[in-house]
């Protein structure tokens, strides 16, 4: 018998005594610490659905609003709003919906408001509309120029000059002046509109500006020309010359 323990592994009866400690704990546990009703419908509390249901409401949901602001709710269903539901701006709504003659919402007309979701930050998504608070029409209130409910596209603008004002500036002084735009950008219409959700192309090869540029191109005469294979070749041309106001120096 000696000899049979004597091969038993030192850390398994000390490893047994651990199994039996946890496991008696385990049933402790269940029996003492575990409510009653948990279990009864699912990996919960049965009593928590009574708690829930006995909670106050307080949230109406956009619905209801119908019955009596119909003009709203259907200004704002087709806006870019569709998405905002009316108690974020204005709040709570259910003991207004019950008696609006005596509860009164609030509505957000301060122009602080509006900057909670359109201030910019560079951690929001790529498109979505924001502005510096700072800069874009100080001090009114955004709800002079912009309807709540039906937050309007702006007018745009059709020339990029109007919203790359410094570029165009540039290339109008520069041997470039009479290129346009569009000659180098691709721009869709859209881009006017919504310019960070349709992008502008940019060129991308020495090729594009040796369409003009390189010594056996068909463009007119007058254009300065190099030799693609040997000048600059191991880089795009607009790491040396800034293509809005390109300079031979
Ligand atoms: C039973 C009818 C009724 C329902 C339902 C109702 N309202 Fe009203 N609401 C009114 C009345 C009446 C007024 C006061 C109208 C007035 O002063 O011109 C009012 C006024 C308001 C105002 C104006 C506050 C201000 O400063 O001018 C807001 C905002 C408003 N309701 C939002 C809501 C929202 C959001 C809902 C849906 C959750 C809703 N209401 C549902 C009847 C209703
Ligand atoms: C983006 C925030 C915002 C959302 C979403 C919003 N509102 Fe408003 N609401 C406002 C502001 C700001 C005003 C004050 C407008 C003013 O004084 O010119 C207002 C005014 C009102 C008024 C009173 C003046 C009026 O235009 O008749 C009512 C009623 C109203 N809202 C109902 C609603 C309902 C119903 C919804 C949902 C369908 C809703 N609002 C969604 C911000 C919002
Ligand atoms: C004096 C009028 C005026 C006021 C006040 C004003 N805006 Fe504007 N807003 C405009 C015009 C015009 C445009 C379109 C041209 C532009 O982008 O500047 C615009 C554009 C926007 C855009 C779209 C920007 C984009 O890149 O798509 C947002 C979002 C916006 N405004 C929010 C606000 C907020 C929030 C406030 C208040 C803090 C506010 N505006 C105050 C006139 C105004
Ligand atoms: C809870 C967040 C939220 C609040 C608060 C809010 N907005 Fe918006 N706003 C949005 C969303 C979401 C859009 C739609 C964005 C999209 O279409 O990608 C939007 C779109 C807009 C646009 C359209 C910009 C464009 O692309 O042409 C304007 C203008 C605007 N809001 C103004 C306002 C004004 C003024 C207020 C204050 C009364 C306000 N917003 C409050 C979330 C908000
Ligand atoms: C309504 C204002 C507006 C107009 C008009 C406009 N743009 Fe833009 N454009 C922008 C904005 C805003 C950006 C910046 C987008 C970003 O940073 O994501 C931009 C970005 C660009 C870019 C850079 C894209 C990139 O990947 O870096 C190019 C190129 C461009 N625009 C060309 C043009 C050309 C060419 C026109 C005229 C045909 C034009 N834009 C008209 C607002 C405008
Ligand atoms: C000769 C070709 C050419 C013309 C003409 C041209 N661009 Fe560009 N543009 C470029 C190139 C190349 C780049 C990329 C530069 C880079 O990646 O560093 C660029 C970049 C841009 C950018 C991105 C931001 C920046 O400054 O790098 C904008 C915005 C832009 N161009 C707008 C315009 C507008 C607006 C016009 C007309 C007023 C215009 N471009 C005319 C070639 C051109
Ligand atoms: C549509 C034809 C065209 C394209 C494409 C073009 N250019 Fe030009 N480029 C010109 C014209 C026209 C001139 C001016 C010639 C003059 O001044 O008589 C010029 C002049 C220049 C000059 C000479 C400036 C000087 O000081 O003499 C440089 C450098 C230049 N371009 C670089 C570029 C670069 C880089 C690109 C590509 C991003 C490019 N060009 C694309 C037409 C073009
Ligand atoms: C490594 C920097 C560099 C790169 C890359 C480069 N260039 Fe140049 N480029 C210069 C310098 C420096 C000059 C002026 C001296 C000379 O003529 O070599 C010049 C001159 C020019 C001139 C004027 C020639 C004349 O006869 O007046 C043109 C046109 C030109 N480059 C176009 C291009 C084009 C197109 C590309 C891309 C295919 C390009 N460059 C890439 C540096 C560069």
């Amino acid at each position: 018998m000696k000899s049979l323990w004597g091969k038993i592994p030192e850390q398994i009866p000390r490893l047994s005594v651990l199994l039996v400690i946890l496991v008696v704990l385990f049933i402790v546990v269940r029996s003492r610490l575990v409510p009653p009703d948990f279990g009864k419908y699912g990996h919960y509390r049965a009593s928590a659905v009574d708690e829930i249901i006995s909670q106050e409401i307080r949230y109406a949901g956009h619905e209801v609003c119908a019955e009596c602001h119909d003009d709203v709710v259907g200004a704002k269903k087709a806006g870019y709003h569709k998405n905002v539901a009316c108690e974020v701006c204005h709040g709570p709504a259910v003991a207004h919906t019950e008696d609006p003659g005596s509860v009164e919402l609030r509505a957000p007309r301060a122009r602080r408001y509006c900057p909670l979701c359109h201030e910019y930050r560079p951690s929001r998504p790529t498109g979505f509309p924001q502005i510096v608070s700072n800069s874009h029409n100080p001090m009114k209130p955004c709800i002079t120029c912009h309807d709540p409910h039906d937050p309007k596209p702006p007018v745009t603008p059709k020339e990029c000059h109007a919203c790359h004002g410094a570029i165009a500036r540039t290339k109008s002084l520069s041997h470039h002046v009479y290129v346009p735009c569009t000659r180098c950008h691709e721009t869709p219409d859209e881009h006017k509109v919504r310019p960070r959700i349709v992008v502008a192309s940019k060129p991308k090869t020495r090729e594009f500006c040796g369409e003009c540029h390189a010594k056996d191109a068909p463009s007119e005469k007058s254009i300065p020309r190099v030799d693609l294979a040997t000048h600059g070749e191991r880089y795009v041309c607009w790491q040396c010359h800034y293509p809005h106001l390109p300079e031979a120096r």
